[in-house]
């Protein structure tokens, strides 16, 4: 199964960034986690600042991957042509946040993606890409 973790904006500072709300291990860290764990799985990573990119790796893939897992992190509140990406492909995307977006800020609470997405995973710290990858293995399992 081939299932590709994107992620947004300022989301290559994990680690590094507002450590109290996003943790203090890297992705490159954490995604080598991920790759032990879960052996049976193709996991690539894609990580952009930039909005037209992450729309052009959405449309790379998503007519042959088994599973898109998107953290648009800031653009998650903001962009109607990631929104319309989403719906556009054919594999499945389910939205994923590090930090429950409801408890923070109005403008976190409004999500471009969810619409589109096959479910939305939030608050659940780096666990939730986790929780996602489950959700693509637990399925092709039933
Ligand atoms: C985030 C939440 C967004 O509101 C924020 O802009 C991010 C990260 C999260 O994973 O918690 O950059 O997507």
């Amino acid at each position: 199964m081939k299932l590709i973790i994107i992620n947004g904006p300022n989301l290559n500072l994990l680690g590094k960034r507002e450590t109290d709300i996003y943790g203090e291990l890297s992705f490159d860290d954490f995604f080598s986690e991920l790759q032990f764990k879960f052996k049976e799985v193709e996991l690539a990573h894609f990580q952009s600042n930039i909005e037209g990119e992450l729309i052009d790796k959405l449309q790379e893939v998503g007519y042959s991957y088994d599973g898109i897992i998107l953290n648009a992190a800031a653009y998650t509140h903001t962009s109607i042509g990631i929104g319309d990406a989403v719906k556009a492909i054919e594999t499945p995307v389910v939205e994923v946040h590090i930090s429950n977006t409801f408890q923070r800020e109005d403008y976190r609470h409004q999500s471009y993606i969810a619409q589109g997405a096959k479910g939305v995973i939030v608050g659940f710290g780096l666990q939730s890409y986790e929780l996602a990858i489950q959700s693509f293995v637990a399925q092709k399992k039933t």
